[in-house]
């Protein structure tokens, strides 16, 4: 039997992208691979943890032991995250939420009849923002994958989405990352920083994991 930290904890973790429909035939997506959610779920199942990963469209098996609720859009993956949120003790929001959705969807396929077409976007619900505005709502992680200035952008999504931690890494990086097997990242808090240098996203999910564990305890 493994060492089981999390034993007696309720732990929900979104993971992949969203698929935001134009038409029957037709999405807006991006990149996520769902490979560091995914991670993250095995990785607290094996820790003893309960866990609920709502996931977005990939190509990955459900982790053992978890309970897995596949979702395509943002509005969905909302819905199903908001229905069991606040009985959770924490929340880890992996999945990489498409930030808009066509206004309206086609009941019937666009057909390309001019040179030039737009499509009006309207934004979509901030799952992780409204989990962390819960009353007596679960101990929430957020991740920020950003390009350049991480530190800066990481630290302000802490604060104006109201989180407990944030875990930043810097995708510009291509061997780290989106699609990648390997990842790093590093840790915020409101008082606090840790580094947790690159390695495979198994090694890093339970890293995690262990100091996400130790500062929700901290808040109790
Ligand atoms: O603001 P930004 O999208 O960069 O924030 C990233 C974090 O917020 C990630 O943890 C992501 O899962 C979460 N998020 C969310 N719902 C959205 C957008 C982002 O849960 N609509």
């Amino acid at each position: 039997q493994p060492h089981q930290p999390l034993a007696g904890m309720k732990m929900m973790i979104t993971a992949g992208p969203t698929r935001e429909a134009l038409d029957p035939v037709r999405y807006l997506s991006n990149h996520s691979s769902g490979k560091m959610g995914y991670a993250i779920a095995a990785s607290a199942a094996q820790m003893g943890a309960e866990v609920t990963l709502v996931s977005g469209p990939v190509a990955l098996q459900a982790p053992t032991g978890v309970q897995l609720l596949r979702v395509e859009s943002a509005a969905e993956m909302h819905h199903a995250v908001m229905t069991t949120a606040v009985q959770q003790d924490i929340f880890v929001a992996c999945a990489a939420v498409a930030d808009y959705r066509p206004e309206a969807v086609a009941d019937c396929k666009i057909k390309k009849d001019n040179s030039e077409m737009s499509i009006r976007l309207v934004r979509n619900p901030d799952i992780l923002a409204d989990v962390a505005a819960l009353n007596s709502g679960p101990f929430t992680v957020g991740f920020a994958a950003e390009t350049h200035d991480v530190e800066t952008y990481a630290i302000g999504k802490l604060q104006r989405k109201g989180l407990d931690m944030i875990a930043a890494n810097d995708v510009s990086d291509s061997s780290i990352g989106f699609n990648s097997d390997d990842n790093a990242l590093t840790l915020y808090w409101t008082d606090g920083k840790t580094e947790l240098p690159a390695t495979s996203k198994q090694q890093l999910a339970a890293q995690l994991l262990e100091q996400i564990n130790h500062r929700y305890r901290i808040k109790q």
